[in-house]
């Protein structure tokens, strides 16, 4: 094995970021080349190439669609739930991004305006993206298993001039009609956008309004007879990109901004140096556009890269099989597969063997990467025998936009620690401190936590508040950015991620704020109190548990007010909360101020060891608590 150039290379970073960010600056197409990389004086914490200006989407289409790889597949879009397959190249991308923007344009979109995306895994989401981004204008797609309420919570917070949906997504189960949702959360908003653009699917046409619907196809058909098409807007490298929002401590989401420069850098970094995927590749992110990683490897860094991405409307199992991955590597001839662990897991509970792997011909394919949550070295172990490449997990947040740590194939692979996610990639500066903000020993658990400034790609602030960014990573530990994560670096720098220091659960790789659905669960008229905790799940990593004492007067059956709460939780989080568990307990266990015990009471239900909390106000709650976990099979 040749050796690694990781070190030099984040030790080059360390030693001059301005050189460093400068150079692979040179990867992106600009309008004006920055000559500084970086301004501390802007923002909470500093600003990436202050005075560069491009457009995103002429990086990612334009400058390919100019040169020989106009013919070259840019997606495939592959759909095993629909049945269909198509595939669109570089060049007949740029006519429908073009014609799109020109759409979004007479909506009266422009520069700066917000455009909400509420999609499911088509190709003409990713168009929507990237015409929001040759008009400068600020994206921010909602992921589909969503309900209405939230997507309430993101209009009202990115208050959006046009809204782009589709009237349905398509779930093995069922198909999810788009458009009710739309519309409730537009009524439940204070915020309305002046229009919506919404894409008819055969498996469910949405109801139009006239007063504010347009019909996707007949507008891009009229746009296309008059010819219209909108050139690439000149941004700032500073102005945003994106805002996406994410879970937060509490039930407003973060709408963390994404700026265009320093983002399209890190980006244009990453492929080539970490995945080690050259252009005119194939590369395929199993993920959804509405997380953070769909964005990113799905969308904007295989494009840049002149790659061809591929779009999967379907799951790892059960469309039709365990084998639709390697089904898909092998006809598609993808080099590089980016997927989450629970999807490995769930391969791996259908197909232990791995007998689906053998029976495509992976010969294009050369590594695995995981990524959203923690990969359990079994699944690792498993994943690497069945593939015979390299499996590596890779560590990340919606905030930072791109890896915060991984093991850097391009630059020479380093030696798998299963359980790890290696090492930190350059203008990363992480480490281990303690609750005072001390650094620890190497092989000490801590709270992760990385020195600023953040490298180029991560967020600059969060959507209209400074101050909640200052407040919600920048304080806790003056001078670094608080990931909430708490984990080890060892001996040799490989940093292990263990969870989450905050209230956020990991269901299947999504990120769920439990305090959002505590909010649900309170707000119902029977319930007194509550108490969310994720609990350990063999497929999903964790799930959501509620426990609620209900009101005194309440003479109600209690099942009957759980099966209420499993589906309001599901009707206003959503069907990706996988709220599927609340449990009616007498009293929950708090401490002597008044604190709940939820650590203590996730170790009983995840059946580890626990030891009596010193403060516990009555200790014979957690023996109730026990209890009825066990009465639905849960503990030991
Ligand atoms: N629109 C509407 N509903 C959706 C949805 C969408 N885009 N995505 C998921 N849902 C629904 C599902 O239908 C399911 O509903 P149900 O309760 O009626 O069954 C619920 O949300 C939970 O979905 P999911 O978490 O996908 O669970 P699952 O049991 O259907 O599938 C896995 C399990 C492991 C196959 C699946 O979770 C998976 O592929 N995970 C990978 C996640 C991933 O890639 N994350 C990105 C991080 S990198
Ligand atoms: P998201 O913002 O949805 O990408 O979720 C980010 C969170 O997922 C992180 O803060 C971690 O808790 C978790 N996470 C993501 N990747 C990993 C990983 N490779 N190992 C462990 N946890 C991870």
């Amino acid at each position: 094995m040749p050796a690694s150039r990781y070190a030099e290379t984040h030790a080059a970073a360390a030693r001059d970021p301005e050189s460093f960010w400068l150079d692979a600056a040179r990867a992106i197409a600009w309008d004006r080349m920055p000559e500084r990389a970086f301004d501390r004086a802007q923002g909470p914490y500093g600003r990436w190439f202050p005075d560069g200006r491009l457009n995103a989407c002429y990086n990612a289409i334009d400058r390919h669609a100019d040169s020989d790889r106009r013919d070259q597949v840019a997606i495939i879009h592959d759909s095993p739930v629909t049945g269909t397959k198509r595939t669109i190249t570089y060049g007949a991308l740029r006519d429908e991004v073009a014609t799109l923007a020109a759409v979004l344009a007479d909506l009266g979109v422009g520069k700066g305006d917000r455009v909400v995306i509420y999609m499911p895994m088509v190709p003409e989401a990713m168009v929507g993206m990237l015409a929001c981004a040759r008009l400068g204008a600020v994206h921010s797609v909602v992921f589909g298993g969503f309900a209405a309420n939230e997507l309430a919570k993101r209009i009202e917070d990115a208050q959006p001039k046009v809204v782009l949906a589709a009237s349905c997504g398509i779930e093995p189960n069922r198909v999810v009609a788009y458009k009710p949702l739309l519309d409730a959360a537009i009524a439940a908003s204070a915020h309305k956008p002046s229009a919506c653009l919404i894409f008819q699917r055969p498996q469910c046409r949405a109801d139009l309004d006239p007063a504010r619907d347009h019909d996707w196809a007949g507008t891009m058909e009229a746009a296309r007879a008059a010819g219209k098409h909108a050139g690439c807007v000149s941004m700032a490298a500073t102005d945003p990109l994106y805002v996406l929002y994410t879970s937060g401590t509490t039930g407003k989401p973060k709408g963390v901004v994404r700026d265009t420069g320093g983002y399209l850098v890190a980006l244009a970094w990453s492929m080539p140096n970490l995945y080690g995927v050259a252009p005119g590749e194939t590369y395929f992110c199993a993920s959804d556009i509405g997380w953070v990683v769909g964005h990113c490897y799905i969308v904007y860094a295989p494009l840049l890269h002149g790659c061809t991405t591929v779009l999967y409307e379907g799951k790892p199992v059960g469309t039709p099989d365990a084998g639709a991955f390697w089904r898909v590597l092998e006809e598609h001839k993808v080099v590089c597969l980016f997927t989450a662990p629970t999807a490995l897991r769930a391969i791996k509970k259908e197909d232990p063997q791995g007998e689906l792997v053998g029976r495509h011909d992976l010969s294009a394919f050369r590594s695995l990467f995981l990524a959203g949550e923690r990969a359990d070295p079994d699944s690792v172990a498993w994943a690497e025998r069945v593939l015979d490449r390299p499996v590596i997990d890779h560590w990340w947040q919606t905030e930072t936009g791109w890896p915060i740590a991984g093991n850097p194939v391009g630059l020479g692979l380093l030696p798998v620690k299963r359980g790890s996610t290696c090492v930190p990639m350059p203008g990363y500066d992480v480490r281990v401190l303690d609750e005072g903000g001390k650094e620890v020993p190497a092989g000490t658990m801590g709270t992760i936590a990385i020195r600023l400034p953040l490298p180029p790609g991560c967020l600059p602030t969060l959507w209209g508040s400074d101050e909640r960014m200052r407040e919600s990573y920048l304080t806790t530990f003056p001078g670094y950015y608080d990931t909430s994560d708490a984990g080890i670096i060892d001996e040799d720098g490989y940093i292990t991620v263990l969870g989450r220091t905050d209230d956020i659960i990991n269901v299947a790789g999504h990120r769920l704020s439990t305090g959002g659905m505590e909010a649900v669960l309170s707000a119902h008229p029977d319930v007194a109190e509550c108490a969310v905790i994720g609990i350990r799940d063999a497929l999903k990593g964790e799930v959501p548990c509620g426990f609620v004492v209900l009101k005194a007067r309440v003479s109600r059956d209690p099942a009957e007010i759980e099966r209420e709460l499993v589906a309001k939780v599901r009707e206003e989080i959503g069907p990706v909360a996988a709220f599927k568990l609340a449990l009616t307990v007498p009293r929950l266990p708090k401490t002597r101020s008044g604190k709940i015990l939820r650590a203590t009471m996730k170790r009983i239900a995840d059946d580890e060891p626990w030891t009596m909390p010193a403060t516990i106000d009555d200790a014979s709650v957690l023996e109730e608590i026990g209890d009825s976990l066990r009465t639905r099979g849960i503990g030991g």
